[in-house]
């Protein structure tokens, strides 16, 4: 397996609900390191750029609204085969089919406020972390 690096976010709802650390812990267990990370409110902009994939579809907007809802914490995760292993610990989209023990299993109250983000792939990996922070942001040592 690589070591790869990929995009996580906590959600304005699981910011709220004060299990930032819960998670945090669940990624190092997983051997996750966290080599970046700041808490944010995204600008509308910024939501909408970062979700511009998704502009055509029917969440859209709702989806907008959520994640400018409140503050997120964002993080770079580095570890092997970071991406799949993240996407493992965050469970299904929608938390009804999150399988149990996952962050949206435990967390997450519908599938539109579904408490974290995990990056699908290296390629948009590399362009959300991009996205969010400098390369002097991101400390691998
Ligand atoms: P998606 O990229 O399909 O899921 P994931 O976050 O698991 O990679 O969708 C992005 C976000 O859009 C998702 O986390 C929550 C929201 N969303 C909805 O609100 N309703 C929906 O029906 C879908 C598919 C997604």
């Amino acid at each position: 397996m690589a070591l790869e690096r990929t995009l996580s976010i906590i959600k304005p709802d699981a910011v709220a609900k004060n299990v930032i650390g819960e998670i945090y812990a669940r990624f190092e267990k997983a051997g996750l390191k966290v080599i970046a990370s700041k808490m944010t409110q995204l600008s509308r902009a910024e939501a909408e750029g970062f979700y511009a994939v998704h502009k055509e579809r029917p969440f859209f907007k709702a989806l907008v609204e959520f994640m400018i809802s409140g503050p997120v914490m964002i993080q770079v995760l580095q570890g092997e085969g970071a991406i799949l292993k993240n996407r493992d610990l965050m469970g299904a989209t929608n938390p009804k089919e999150a399988a149990p023990g996952t962050i949206r299993a435990d967390f997450a109250d519908s599938i539109d406020a579904n408490a974290v983000h995990g990056s699908d792939a290296a390629e948009t990996a590399a362009v959300e972390i991009a996205y969010f922070f400098a390369t002097t942001e991101v400390h691998s040592r």
